[in-house]
């Protein structure tokens, strides 16, 4: 539905500094997405305004060296680096006879791309649509040149422009219609799936930092690993084994941008539910880039708004190739393990990084109600010498009911395992305080019953 940039298209790009000079890590920035999008830049304007102009954004001089620079260059396509308005918009296509693009359009194309599950694509199909319903006036053609006529599409009386504006309206009713059904039953999977509490991890960070080819590193699946940003716009979900033999669940989800479209922070945020849900994040950093500081800012920014500010976090410095670091992993005040040095492409650190995350999962802890069937004396003896067990009552059939507080990881084992029930399980999760939990955990079962996780793709 989108007339997205053609593979190898050239492009003039544009990124003015509003007050100032422009920025030059935003311009390479900018040129990054370009690229991500599949388009091929053949040439930058920058410059400074105090403020956007009516008519271009741009001034009229900037507009012209602009059209100049297209058809010096051959370009195709001008990528804007700014929210422009629709006859803004229109207004460069006019003066420049080439396709303009500006920053919102640009991303959702992005999105349209990487989009892979079906709630993915509605979400963007309907941002998409938001986005050029505000386009669609006379002589806009992007409907009309789709469809090639639209003999029986008409009605009577009808001019093409309300025509379009009725089949977009119909089809922006139907996006809605069928997320919000998905919602509900995503919500209802959700639920049951709460019921056994698997621990998660999910990764997260500001695009391009590398959580796809640490995905790979840890889980050995073949996520999708690109020098594009937005390589991931949908959560992948895979088994991470601990050391020790423990299994959890690991899920990568979407990079994060600054300047992110106001009709794509849905769509955004539907892919941020599994970090919203995790247990512990791996907030990956890109360790060579200028600007790391700013981005870890911005991505607990977002993290704090979706609820997800108080979820334990261990930061991730990935790409130490770069830096000539060795791996290694930092200490936080309480001794509890905050900070990784690693390089995910060359697999350097990733062993510490694992050790690191076992750690931190063995202090996250739930209460729990266990049922015991009778014989089982000698797991409950275990649980009491490990100081987990809180309170006990006894039942007729010679069993008991225990409320303990364990690490998720040797709950969820203990769920699986014969003549235990899990009868009840507090909501909400707790960092335990002081050292972390007592190694005698380790021994409740004899071994780890491997989690029955399924992979999603
Ligand atoms: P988005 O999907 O856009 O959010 O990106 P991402 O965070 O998943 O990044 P991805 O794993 O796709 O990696 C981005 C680029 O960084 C790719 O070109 C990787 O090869 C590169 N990269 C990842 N890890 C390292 C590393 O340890 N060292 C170096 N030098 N490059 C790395």
């Amino acid at each position: 539905m989108f007339e997205r940039p053609r593979a190898g298209e050239r492009a003039v790009l544009v990124r003015l500094g509003l007050g100032a000079a422009a920025d030059p890590e935003d311009i390479e920035e900018f040129t990054a997405l370009a690229c991500s999008a599949g388009a091929q830049p053949v040439a930058t304007i920058t410059g400074r305004r105090e403020r956007p102009d009516p008519r271009y954004f741009v001034g009229s001089g900037k507009a012209d060296e602009i059209r100049v620079s297209a058809v010096e260059q051959s370009a195709d396509l001008i990528l804007v680096d700014h929210a422009l308005s629709p006859s803004q918009e229109r207004n460069l296509e006019k003066l420049t006879g080439r396709r303009v693009l500006d920053r919102n359009g640009l991303i959702l194309d992005i999105f349209a791309q990487r989009a892979r599950s079906h709630e993915g694509k509605l979400q963007v199909e309907l941002a998409q649509l938001k986005h050029i319903a505000s386009r669609l006036v006379r002589g806009w053609t992007h409907l009309e040149r789709q469809r090639g006529g639209g003999i029986g599409l008409r009605g009577p009386g009808e001019t093409q422009l309300e025509t379009d504006r009725r089949l977009l309206g119909k089809r922006v009713r139907l996006l809605t219609q069928r997320l919000a059904k998905l919602q509900v039953q995503r919500e209802t999977g959700r639920r049951a799936r709460a019921e056994i509490p698997v621990p998660s991890v999910a990764l997260v960070g500001y695009t391009n930092a590398g959580k796809s080819t640490l995905f790979r590193a840890l889980t050995g699946a073949e996520a999708y690993v690109a020098d594009q940003l937005f390589a991931t716009l949908d959560p992948l979900v895979r088994r991470l084994k601990l050391p020790g033999g423990t299994e959890v669940v690991l899920a990568d989800t979407v990079g994060f941008i600054r300047e992110l479209p106001h009709e794509l922070v849905a769509a955004f945020r539907s892919t941020l539910t599994e970090a919203r849900e995790a247990t512990l994040l791996l907030h990956v950093i890109d360790a060579s880039d200028p600007r790391r500081d700013e981005h870890i800012g911005q991505v607990n920014a977002v993290l704090d708004e979706i609820g997800a500010g108080d979820i334990p976090q261990i930061r991730v410095y990935n790409k130490i190739d770069r830096l000539e670091v060795q791996p290694r992993v930092e200490r936080d005040a309480d001794d509890v393990p905050a900070r990784a040095w690693i390089s995910a492409a060359h697999g350097a650190g990733l062993e510490l990084l694992r050790e690191a995350i076992a750690e931190r999962l063995a202090r996250s802890v739930r209460g729990a109600t266990l049922r015991l069937a009778a014989g089982q004396g000698a797991l409950r003896s275990r649980l009491y010498a490990a100081g987990t067990v809180r309170a006990e009552r006894a039942l007729d059939d010679g069993g008991c009911d225990l409320d303990v507080q364990l690490p998720e990881v040797e709950l969820l084992a203990l769920a699986q395992a014969p003549g235990v029930r899990v009868a009840a399980v507090a909501a909400v999760a707790a960092v335990a305080a002081g050292p972390a939990i007592p190694a005698a955990v380790d021994g409740l079962l004899e071994s780890h019953v491997p989690l029955a996780v399924a992979d999603t793709r």
